[in-house]
């Protein structure tokens, strides 16, 4: 576990905001562990429809950044992989813990900052971030994380808000209007102030050119 002082100023930020409201995920988190087939997003869109997730899982080293409630990384072992999961949050954590014990699935859980992850180069198969990393965490530290992370045609896989969503959106938590409320080429911090929290997110040209910059990470292809 990384001490807060030594942690960037929006994880320490992001850590007390998600420590605070850990208790009103543990509903959500239950439906998900529940669930057999993944669904995805605010719209519940299944796994069949999208196809997040490869394959062959099966006997792959996967990681989790900022799995929350852990239930992708449940996902995950439910198809033969060995998820880890790493969360800021020691309140999600401990919701992950109970749900690991009431489903009967265990997986190593960390408690740090997806950011700088504790495990040496090509330690992966595979990442993911459901709304993790992939919105609260600074891009341009943690694409090239989950890069080094990953093995040679490993693969990253993550989701989050659309960023036409963010740029109408005037604060976290309130509805989001019909107009333009940020500018698009000046995307990359989101402060909110009515949850005291930090996201982020890119406009597409920064996310291509720095998962193409992390070398590892390969854009899919447009078939
Ligand atoms: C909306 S949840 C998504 C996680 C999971 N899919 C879920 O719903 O339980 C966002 C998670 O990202 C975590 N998070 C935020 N900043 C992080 C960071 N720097 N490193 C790791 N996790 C982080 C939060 O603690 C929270 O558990």
């Amino acid at each position: 576990m990384t001490s807060t002082e030594d942690l960037p100023e929006h994880v320490r930020r992001n850590r007390a905001y998600w420590d605070a409201v850990a208790e009103d995920w543990v509903a959500a988190g239950r439906r998900h562990w529940q669930e057999d087939e993944p669904t995805w997003g605010i719209w519940n869109l299944p796994e069949a429809d999208l196809r997040l997730l490869p394959d062959d899982l099966a006997g792959q080293d996967a990681i989790e950044l900022g799995c929350g409630t852990g239930y992708v990384s449940a996902w995950l072992a439910r198809r033969g992989a060995r998820p880890v999961g790493i969360d800021n949050s020691a309140g999600q954590l401990a919701t992950a813990r109970a749900f690991q014990r009431e489903f009967g699935i265990d997986f190593p859980l960390l408690h740090g900052n997806a950011e700088q992850v504790p495990y040496p180069d090509a330690s992966f198969d595979f990442a993911i971030s459901e709304y993790g990393a992939a919105i609260w965490c600074d891009p341009y530290a943690w694409i090239p994380e989950a890069a080094r992370l990953l093995r040679p045609g490993g693969r990253l896989v993550f989701l989050g808000n659309h960023t036409l969503l963010q740029l109408c959106a005037p604060d976290a938590d309130v509805p989001v209007g019909d107009r333009l409320v940020r500018d698009y080429f000046g995307l990359h911090r989101l402060e909110w102030t009515v949850e005291e929290s930090v996201e982020f997110a890119l406009p597409y040209g920064d996310w291509f050119r720095l998962l193409r910059g992390a070398g590892r990470v390969t854009p899919p292809s447009r078939e």
